[in-house]
């Protein structure tokens, strides 16, 4: 049984034109968070399944911030997907990609970013049906150069780059035709939510709206 996901892929990145990248250790972090982001006109949040909390948190903002769409990241698996879904996330991004955390996408209705960094991992994704595909990890793994290179054979795949993208360089990729959007952890650094400077993370969120995504 397949379930429709709420958003598209495609809607996710193109809501805001950085999509952040969100490690929580605390539960207690998420809903001031999440609220912070949304006041800086960032509402598509990636939460990482990388701490013992992160579906906690996924759980909090989407029951306590409805202005917030919360998804996953990190999904590795077909459990990651379903646990993701359950605790409330409505779309998913994955560092890799596999067919079986693609099925298991679809099955529990989350919208998929899947990651990729290589022309077989991308026609193996193409080959699933998914169209819309993370650049994992970007800055690392050719950054500009390797879209540019990509545009020609894969012309129909559209690109959110993540892995060292910083305000500073995301111009550069936001400029080539086949980028949407970018990913990335800046928006949401350790030591402000360790003081709980939801000011300093709104204020991250507001200064991305002067780039230009799609
Ligand atoms: C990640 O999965 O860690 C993201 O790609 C974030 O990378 P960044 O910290 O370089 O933005």
């Amino acid at each position: 049984m397949t379930t429709p996901p709420l958003f598209s892929a495609l809607q996710v990145m193109q809501d805001a034109p950085v999509i952040p990248v969100i490690v929580l250790t605390d539960v207690a972090h998420a809903v001031p968070m999440a609220r912070a982001l949304v006041a800086g006109g960032v509402r598509m949040l990636e939460v990482t399944l990388r701490t013992p909390q992160a579906l906690a948190c996924i759980e909090a903002i989407a029951r306590d911030v409805p202005q917030a769409v919360v998804g996953a990241g990190t999904v590795r698996s077909r459990a990651d997907a379903q646990a993701a879904a359950q605790a409330g996330a409505r779309f998913a991004v994955s560092p890799g990609y596999t067919s079986a955390v693609g099925q298991a996408c679809r099955d529990a209705g989350l919208a998929l970013l899947p990651g990729v960094a290589t022309g077989s991992e991308i026609m193996m994704a193409r080959e699933d049906g998914f169209t819309e595909l993370k650049f994992f990890p970007a800055m690392q793994a050719g950054g500009p150069a390797m879209l540019k290179a990509w545009s020609g054979p894969f012309f129909d795949i559209r690109f959110c780059p993540t892995g060292g993208v910083t305000l500073s360089n995301a111009p550069d990729l936001l400029a080539l035709p086949n980028v949407v959007c970018v990913g990335g952890s800046w928006l949401v650094p350790a030591d402000a939510l360790a003081q709980g400077d939801w000011a300093r993370i709104t204020q991250l969120a507001r200064d991305t709206q002067k780039l230009q995504g799609k």
